[in-house]
């Protein structure tokens, strides 16, 4: 949960960075990332409620996931349409992996914070599809971002589960 809280927080700055690039790189989608950033404030703050809930204090690589995020927010931003919607594909897919297997761990034990990662997961699926229509199947960024962005965001979700 400490992970998720740290992802979402991560996912904001990826999409602030975006956006800041974006309305002048692919302006068109601005209003698109604009309703992400929107779903990804209510996603950091439904995590940091069940944070709260449990007396838990956020993840070790809150900071990290933020400023990692922002780098990577700003070069793909920069480098325009393809490379931003490429990412977003990227990184949903690990994301909805890794929530979807939550959602099976913690089934029996915790419903309250099951029933917010299947809110969560319906948000993140939308990201992942619209996005999707928006990448080549094949392309130098599609090419370029998914091993790049699957490894890196793996990383980020063992180090997290570790620190
Ligand atoms: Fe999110
Ligand atoms: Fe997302």
């Amino acid at each position: 949960m400490k992970v998720d809280h740290a992802g979402e927080h991560g996912a904001i700055c990826i999409y602030r960075a975006q956006r800041w690039f974006a309305r002048w790189r692919a302006p068109e989608m601005v209003a698109e990332l604009d309703h992400f950033l929107e779903h990804e404030r209510r996603h950091r703050a439904r995590f940091g409620a069940e944070l709260a809930r449990r007396n838990r204090r956020r993840c070790r690589s809150y900071f990290w996931c933020g400023a990692g995020g922002f780098a990577l927010g700003a070069v793909t931003g920069l480098a325009g349409r393809q490379a931003i919607a490429a990412t977003t594909v990227a990184i949903e897919s690990v994301v909805l992996r890794h929530m979807q297997q939550q959602v099976e761990a913690l089934d029996a034990i915790d419903q309250e914070a099951v029933a917010a990662l299947r809110e969560i997961i319906a948000e993140e699926q939308e990201h992942h599809d619209l996005s999707m229509a928006r990448v080549p199947k094949k392309g130098f960024w599609p090419a370029l971002m998914s091993p790049v962005v699957s490894t890196s965001t793996e990383a980020v979700i063992w180090l997290g589960m570790r620190l």
